[in-house]
C-alpha cells in the first residue's frame, strides 16, 4: 500500500548521486565547495565539465507544472474558509526537502496529503513548492512572512535563513502602508531577537518617516514602549514624539495606564517652555492624564528656570528625563556633507545652544570639527618614533577620525558634559538611510570603530552619496550630579 519510499532508504541515499539533485540541495554553501572541486578535478585531469543543471531545473518545473509521475496529492486548505488548492507532487522531492513532509508522508495512508495554512501562507504555497523543487524563488515585500512562516513550518531552513537575510536588507524599500512595523511584530512572535533588533533599529533610526506614515498607527504597546524607552531615536525633536504620541493614543485608545506610561516616557524637559505651556492648556491628551505626569511637569519647569549647577545642587539630574535623544532640528547640531572625503582634512564650524533648558537656550556655543580621512592612531605612531624615523601623521593604514571642540571655553561649561554624536548615512536599496550611530566626548578615536568598515577609497561605497559622505552632528548637553560635593 505504501507507494513511498521507506524514510530508511532516503536517509541512506547518496543525494549527490541522484540525477544531479545537488541543485536543490538546501545548503548553498556545500554546493559551491562541490561545484568548486569538481572544477579542480577537470584542471588535474584534463577533462571538460558539461554542465546543464539548468536544464535539469527546468525539467523538474515542468515535472511540477504538469504533475507527471505524481504520487502525492497536496490539498491545501485555507483556514476559515473551505478554499482547498491542490498540488500533483512527488513524494521523492517533498521527503528530500523537508522532515515534516516525510514524516506527514510516512503516517498519512492515501497518496491524498491535506494541509491547513492561513490565507496568506496558502497564497504563497505554489511558490514555497515550486523552491523545493527548483531552489530559487522570488520574493516581494508582503509574502516575506508568509513564506518564512511556511520555512518555518516544513524545517526548510535555508529558505528560512533566505527571507530572514531578505528583510533584513530590505527594510528601508518602498512598500505603500510600510512593512517593517509587522515585520518587527511577526519577529516577536517567532522569538527571532536578530530580526527584532535589526527592525528596531531602523524604525528607531528613522522615526520621524515611521511617525508621519500609516504604519505608526500599527505599531504595539510592547514595540511603542520599546521606541519610548531608547535614547538612539533620530528624529527632529522631543515634541515630534509627544504629537505623535498624542495621535497613537487617540486612534488606539489604549487602557489608561499604557498612556500613563507612555506619557511618563516623554523627555519634557527637552521641549520648550513655550511649547509646554500650549500642550498643557491644548492637547486633550496632556488635560486627560494631567495627574499622571504633574510630577515630570513641576521638575521640568524647575529644569527650565535655572542653570544646570544651581539645579544640580539639589536634584538628581541622570534620570532619562535630562537625557537628549538624537534630535535633527538646528538647535542641537548641524548635517555636515563632506565632498571627495578621501581627499584631505577637512574643517567645519556649527553652532548649537548651550543647552535645551529655558535657562541657557538662547546661549550659542560654536563648535569646530575637524574630518581627518587617514588619521592614525597615537600607539601606531609612537612605533614608528621607536625607530626613530619620522612622525607620520597621515599614512595609508589610517583610520578616519572626527574631532569636535568648542571655539572658547564659558563659565556657561559648568556642570554639563557635551557628549558629540555623528550620524552617518548611507545607500541602501537606492535610499538614502542612517547607517551608523556613533558618539563619543571629544574624538571618535574613542568610539574604536568610526567609519571601520566603511572602505572610502572604493569610488562604490555604499557611504560615498555622490562622492560625499553625509554626516549629520549633534551636541548633547549632559548634566553633572554634584551628588558627590552635596553636603
Ligand atoms: C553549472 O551552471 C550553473 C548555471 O548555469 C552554475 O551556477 C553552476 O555553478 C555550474 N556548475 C559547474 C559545476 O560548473
Ligand atoms: C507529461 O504527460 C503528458 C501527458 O499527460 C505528456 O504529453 C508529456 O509529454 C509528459 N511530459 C514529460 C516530461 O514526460
Ligand atoms: C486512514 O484512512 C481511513 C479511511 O480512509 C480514515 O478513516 C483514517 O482516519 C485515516 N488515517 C489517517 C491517519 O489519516
Ligand atoms: C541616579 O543617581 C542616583 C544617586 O547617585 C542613583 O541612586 C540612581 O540609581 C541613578 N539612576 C540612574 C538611572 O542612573
Ligand atoms: C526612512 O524611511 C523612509 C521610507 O522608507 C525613507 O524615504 C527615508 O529615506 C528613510 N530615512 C532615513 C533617515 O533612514
Amino acid at each position: 500500500i505504501h507507494r513511498y519510499l521507506p524514510s530508511s532508504y532516503l536517509a541512506e541515499m547518496d543525494i549527490q548521486s541522484v540525477c544531479g539533485f545537488s541543485v536543490t540541495k538546501p545548503i548553498p554553501s556545500r554546493l559551491t565547495s562541490a561545484a568548486a572541486l569538481k572544477l579542480e578535478g577537470s584542471v588535474e585531469n584534463g577533462a571538460t565539465v558539461l554542465n546543464h543543471s539548468m536544464t535539469l531545473v527546468q525539467r523538474l518545473e515542468t515535472l511540477l507544472a504538469q504533475g507527471n509521475g505524481s504520487d502525492v496529492i497536496l490539498r491545501i486548505v485555507t483556514l476559515s474558509t473551505d478554499e482547498v488548492k491542490v498540488i500533483q507532487a512527488h513524494s521523492l522531492v517533498l521527503s528530500l526537502q523537508s522532515d515534516v513532509f516525510t514524516e506527514l508522508l510516512h503516517t498519512a495512508n492515501s497518496s491524498n496529503l491535506v494541509v491547513r495554512e492561513s490565507a496568506d501562507s496558502a497564497a504563497v504555497f505554489d511558490k514555497f513548492i515550486r523552491y523545493l523543487y527548483c531552489g530559487d524563488i522570488s520574493v516581494h515585500l508582503g509574502q516575506a512572512i508568509p513564506l518564512h512562516r511556511l520555512a518555518s513550518k516544513y524545517h526548510v531552513w535555508s529558505l528560512q535563513q533566505g527571507v530572514t537575510r531578505y528583510m533584513t536588507q530590505h527594510l528601508s524599500s518602498d512598500s505603500p502602508t510600510g512593512h517593517v512595523v509587522t515585520w518587527y511584530q511577526y519577529a516577536m512572535k517567532i522569538g527571532d531577537m536578530t530580526l527584532r533588533n535589526s527592525c528596531l533599529q531602523y524604525l528607531s533610526w528613522n522615526l520621524s518617516s515611521v511617525i508621519q506614515s500609516s504604519e505608526w498607527r500599527s505599531v504595539s504597546e510592547e514595540l511603542l514602549m520599546s521606541l519610548m524607552q531608547r535614547s538612539d531615536l533620530v528624529l527632529q525633536n522631543e515634541l515630534e514624539l509627544y504629537e505623535a504620541l498624542e495621535a497613537w493614543i487617540s486612534h488606539n485608545q489604549p487602557a489608561d495606564a499604557v498612556a500613563e506610561n507612555a506619557l511618563q516616557a516623554v523627555r519634557y524637559s527637552m521641549i520648550s517652555p513655550q511649547h509646554l505651556f500650549r500642550l498643557q492648556k491644548q492637547s486633550p491628551l496632556m488635560l486627560k492624564y494631567r495627574e499622571s505626569v504633574r510630577d515630570l511637569l513641576f521638575l521640568t519647569f524647575q529644569f527650565h528656570a535655572a542653570s544646570p549647577i544651581q539645579l544640580a545642587k539639589y536634584f538628581t539630574l541622570n534620570s532619562s528625563l535630562f537625557m537628549p535623544r538624537n534630535y535633527l532640528s538646528p538647535a542641537w547640531g548641524s548635517p555636515w556633507v563632506i565632498n571627495n572625503p578621501t581627499r584631505d582634512d577637512r574643517s567645519f564650524s556649527f553652532q548649537t545652544q548651550l543647552g535645551p533648558s529655558g535657562h541657557d537656550a538662547t546661549k550659542r556655543v560654536t563648535w569646530n570639527a575637524l574630518f581627518s580621512p587617514r588619521w592614525l592612531p597615537l600607539s601606531m605612531r609612537a612605533t614608528y618614533s621607536d625607530h626613530g624615523s619620522l612622525q607620520p601623521t597621515r599614512t595609508d593604514g589610517g583610520l578616519p577620525r572626527v574631532i569636535i571642540t568648542p571655539a572658547n571655553s564659558s563659565p556657561d561649561f559648568a556642570g554639563v558634559s557635551f557628549q558629540k554624536t555623528v550620524i552617518v548615512l548611507a545607500r541602501q536599496q537606492g535610499k538614502v538611510v542612517v547607517r551608523h550611530v556613533y558618539s563619543f566626548h571629544q574624538s571618535t578615536e574613542e568610539t574604536g570603530n568610526f567609519l571601520l568598515d566603511a572602505d572610502l577609497q572604493r569610488r562604490a561605497s555604499e557611504y560615498l552619496i555622490d562622492s560625499s559622505l553625509y554626516l549629520h552632528v549633534i551636541v548633547k548637553p549632559i548634566y553633572h550630579s554634584l551628588v558627590t560635593t552635596r553636603k
